[in-house]
């Protein structure tokens, strides 16, 4: 009676070296199947489908600790079906992501009567001044209070803290009470300090995630880090937040939204009224600081995109009108 297939018929049909499979049973990816009367590994439909579901989590990237979350859970999930299970998750937060972006155009087509409005609050000089508060400092007010939930005494770290989004949230956290450690390169160290920050860690020399430092919330404002190196600098009940969305960092939302203590984010700001007319008090009270690198006039904003896409911007480019 035929009960599975070997394991050289199965790693053909899945094009997968036999090795590679014999690999997935020792470190627990896959159970050990069932033996033939003389001996062989014959394997069942129920490990195919699991191996299909590790392929495709190995190609997006995931560590082998990540895969076994997500197949144990996926082989556990209510439907049964792991693939299917896994390949809907997906899909709604596709849903998800969509409706995201949606939002952030919505966003954008908004900012310009949004900026009108916070422009006739402020005097006329310091208008081009404030030209970042729309976008990078609503992001920054929403991730750190909104989705990392930002409490008075918690540390904080922001990575790409000289950047647009950046210098706003080393600023933001201070005024919320954080202890803020900055992460930059070193010609920005003292600019980050200026800020208020109450540590700064020169990458370039500096490893944050091997400092054996830890922080309630670890910002990464320029998507350089993942949050599988952040992960082990988390306090317990940390967040790590990135501002750039990846297939590997939405899967990693989605599990660390149903297991664990420490949580990976990503996110859009909504329509910020609410968030532009808090930074307007904290700009008032004289606690936030714009850093402007370069002016440009309208007809030289290819120049300015160059120069912003260097990914070495301090603070804000400003286009004047
Ligand atoms: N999710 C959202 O709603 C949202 C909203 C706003 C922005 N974003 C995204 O967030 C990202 C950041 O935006 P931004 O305007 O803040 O960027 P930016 O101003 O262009 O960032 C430039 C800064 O990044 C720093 N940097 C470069 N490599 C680094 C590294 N390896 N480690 C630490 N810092 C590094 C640079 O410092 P050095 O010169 O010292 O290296 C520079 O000061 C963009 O990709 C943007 O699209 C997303």
């Amino acid at each position: 009676m035929k009960t599975g297939i070997p394991i050289g018929e199965l790693a053909v049909q899945l094009q997968l070296n036999p090795k590679t499979i014999r690999y997935y049973e020792e470190v627990g990816l896959l159970p050990e199947p069932r033996r033939s009367e003389s001996g062989y590994r014959l394997y069942s439909t129920y490990e195919m489908e699991r191996l299909r579901l590790i392929k495709k989590a190995k190609v997006l990237g995931l560590s082998l600790a990540e895969i076994k979350e997500i197949v144990e859970y996926a082989v556990n999930g209510r439907c049964g079906v792991t693939e299917a299970r896994l390949l809907s998750l997906i899909e709604t937060k596709l849903g998800e992501i969509n409706q995201k972006i949606e939002d952030l155009i919505s966003f954008r087509n908004n900012l310009r009567q949004y900026h009108q409005k916070l422009s006739q609050k402020l005097d006329s000089e310091a208008r081009d001044e404030h030209a970042g508060v729309p976008f990078c400092g609503t992001t920054a007010l929403y991730f750190l209070k909104k989705m990392g939930k930002l409490q008075d005494g918690q540390k904080v770290l922001s990575n790409g803290a000289s950047g647009g989004v950046g210098t706003f949230s080393v600023q933001t956290a201070k005024y919320y009470g954080a202890e803020v450690t900055g992460v930059c390169s070193t010609a920005n160290l003292e600019m980050v300090q200026s800020l208020g920050a109450d540590k700064v860690i020169d990458y370039t020399k500096e490893d944050f995630t091997k400092t054996g430092q830890t922080y309630d919330i670890i910002f990464d404002t320029v998507g350089k880090r993942t949050y599988s190196q952040c992960r082990n600098s988390l306090n317990q009940k940390g967040i790590y937040l990135n501002t750039i969305a990846t297939v590997p960092l939405l899967l990693q939302m989605l599990w660390t939204s149903k297991i664990g203590s420490k949580k990976a984010k990503f996110g859009l700001p909504p329509c910020a009224k609410k968030e532009l007319d808090i930074l307007k008090d904290i700009i008032e009270a004289g606690k936030l600081k714009m850093v402007i690198d370069r002016t440009y006039p309208l007809s030289e904003i290819a120049e300015a995109h160059r120069y912003s896409e260097s990914g070495h911007a301090k603070g804000k480019l400003v286009i004047t009108l």
